[in-house]
């Protein structure tokens, strides 16, 4: 079976200032390989620094590896052509209230995504707008909202819908759970897996909640300092993880 998303010995340094005319090379990625297949949730765990975010802007083109590949439905990610992913592959961010224009309804919001990356017409765009909002809960009036006339919670399927409006095959969240409160993220969770059932979207789930990792993702992989530590099937990992820092990051997070 073909993978949604394939990585391959993938690794990216950052050259940092150390002083006067001095530098050091951190290695942010560290030769990781991994896959996901569509329909499957792979969570990244680990701690401040090891590599995640990079992982994430590698992965939408919006920086280039040192090393490796990535290809996204068999063909190679490139730099400079992260447009053609915007389809595909879709962000969302923790706070996601910020990301929003204070300014702007957010049916216009969701309408500038639609004529910035399809042909549609204005009538195809209304249509798949108030679909979008219904198919995260949210109602047509909404449309005429500006972001701060929401709750914490809409604000968050708001988030949903500028993501998922272009129909992504994956949706990367990088923390982007993490700082809701429990009901919230537990509303939330239920409508990622509703959609993941309904459409066969594949989600990276970037986070350290290894409960919600438990719950929710197929496969984990552990990056410390660059390196993936142990990888596989969730439940395999949690019970026999081959590394002392994976075992000690998934012991504390379930005692
Ligand atoms: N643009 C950059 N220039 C220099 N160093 C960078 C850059 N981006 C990331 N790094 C470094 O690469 C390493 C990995 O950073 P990254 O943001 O991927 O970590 P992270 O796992 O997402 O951490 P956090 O959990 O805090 O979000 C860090 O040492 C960071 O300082
Ligand atoms: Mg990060």
């Amino acid at each position: 079976m073909s993978m949604l998303l394939d990585v391959r010995h993938l690794s990216k340094s950052y050259r940092k200032s150390a002083g006067w005319f001095r530098y050091r090379h951190v290695h942010a990625l560290d030769n990781i390989s991994f896959s996901l297949q569509q329909g499957k949730t792979l969570a990244i765990v680990g701690e401040t620094g090891s590599g995640k975010s990079t992982l994430a802007k590698l992965l939408v083109g919006i920086e280039k590896p040192d090393h490796g590949h990535i290809l996204l439905d068999g063909t190679e990610v490139q730099l400079r052509h992260y447009r053609q992913y915007n389809h595909m592959v879709r962000f969302i961010f923790q706070d996601a209230s910020k990301s929003l224009n204070p300014q702007q309804k957010i049916g216009q919001m969701l309408d500038d995504v639609l004529r910035f990356n399809t042909r549609m017409d204005s009538q195809q765009r209304m249509h798949k707008i108030h679909q979008t909002l219904k198919q995260l809960g949210l109602l047509n009036e909404h449309s005429d909202y500006y972001p701060h006339m929401f709750s914490g919670g809409q604000l968050q399927r708001v988030a949903l819908a500028r993501a998922l409006i272009l129909d992504p095959k994956l949706l990367i969240l990088d923390e982007a759970l993490t700082a809701l409160d429990p009901s919230l993220r537990a509303q939330i969770v239920n409508l990622l897996l509703e959609l993941q059932q309904k459409t066969g979207l594949a989600y990276l789930l970037i986070t350290n909640h290894l409960r919600l990792v438990k719950h929710i993702a197929d496969d984990l992989l552990v990056l410390h300092q660059g390196k993936a530590l142990d990888y596989g099937n969730t439940a395999h990992v949690f019970k026999h993880a081959e590394h002392d820092y994976s075992r000690k990051l998934i012991n504390s997070a379930i005692a």
